[in-house]
């Protein structure tokens, strides 16, 4: 390593020591900007493919105002994915490279959107749980280290917030509602919530970027203490919808102050990982096609930016 690339890795390590945002045109090691491409990117791709399971019910949410807040949230998530893709961009990478990269099968995205949504109340289940566990990973992220992503972040997380509260407004309803209300919210409780749990992703011990993300500053929390903080906050909310949490092991334990709960089936999170979940192809599928279709849109866009900009250099010409 050069002098000066050591002075440049110094200052990068006391930035983040410092608690400092390192921006795009700062130097920053080659493996944390591929850590970040990774992240950010995976991220952008898991708000996109998001869309998809609730996209599902728009047409089939029970009124207009449930429509009209469904529809709200879908596009909520349309915009994390481009505040996402552009922070994303910052860093080098383009946009068609990362959409190439999910729509081959190469990039990952969160594994719980390749569950199925079956019924209404699987919209007030995801919005409750799934969103709910975006908000516990993604509130650290608004001090992460990189200042695009932490920027980005903050907005997302104000959005996220009301579709936790749409979500749980939707289980409140239906778990005071018919018997067979009742029933339809428990029965997308007991699907969603272990998925759920998955979605902190594997134990510390298994997982294999943590310790250093840890060190940049991109991740605050570890893997199993956000998920505790999750079943901590959420436990509590069951109980108030008089739904049973699906799990026989979980109970409160004085003396750690917090819940105990089952062991995760990673099996089968490794398992939905690998593209053998109950959605994967489907979904997929749906991306690409959605992209194909959306192809004259962005030709039509690009065609209208040129002539504007044609005209605008033209009145500049007359001008002068
Ligand atoms: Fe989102
Ligand atoms: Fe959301």
């Amino acid at each position: 390593m050069s002098p000066v690339e050591m002075n440049l890795e110094a200052r990068f390590e006391a930035y983040v020591a410092e608690d400092k945002k390192i921006e795009p045109k700062d130097w920053m090691p080659d493996a944390y900007r591929k850590t970040l491409i990774r992240q950010i990117s995976q991220h952008a791709h898991s708000e996109i493919v998001g869309m998809l399971p609730e996209g599902n019910w728009i047409t089939r949410a029970p009124s207009l105002k449930r429509k009209a807040i469904l529809l709200a949230k879908v596009q909520d998530e349309a915009g994390h994915g481009l505040y996402l893709y552009s922070a994303a961009e910052t860093l080098g990478v383009t946009r068609d490279q990362m959409l190439d990269d999910l729509h081959t099968g190469k990039a990952k995205y969160s594994s719980i959107f390749n569950y199925p949504t079956i019924s209404w109340a699987d919209i007030g289940a995801v919005g409750w749980l799934v969103d709910g566990a975006a908000i516990m990973n993604q509130v650290p992220l608004c001090k992460c280290s990189y200042g695009p992503y932490a920027r980005a972040m903050v907005r997302v997380c104000k959005e996220e917030s009301f579709h936790q509260r749409q979500g749980f407004q939707i289980m409140l309803t239906m778990a005071q509602g018919t018997p067979e209300q009742k029933a339809l919210a428990q029965d997308a409780f007991n699907r969603w919530w272990w998925p759920s749990l998955m979605m902190f992703g594997p134990s510390d011990a298994d997982s294999p970027h943590s310790g250093q993300s840890m060190k940049w500053n991109i991740k605050r929390f570890s893997n199993d203490e956000l998920r505790q903080r999750f079943v901590d906050m959420t436990v509590p909310q069951a109980e108030l919808l008089g739904l049973t949490v699906p799990d026989p092991d979980l109970k409160w334990n004085e003396d750690r102050g917090h819940y105990d709960f089952g062991a995760i089936d990673w099996d089968e999170f490794f398992n939905v990982i690998k593209g053998n979940g109950p959605c994967n192809k489907e979904r997929l599928a749906a991306r690409v096609s959605a992209h194909e279709r959306g192809a004259w849109v962005r030709e039509a866009a690009k065609a209208h930016a040129a002539k504007q900009a044609e005209r605008r250099a033209k009145s500049s010409t007359h001008a002068a």
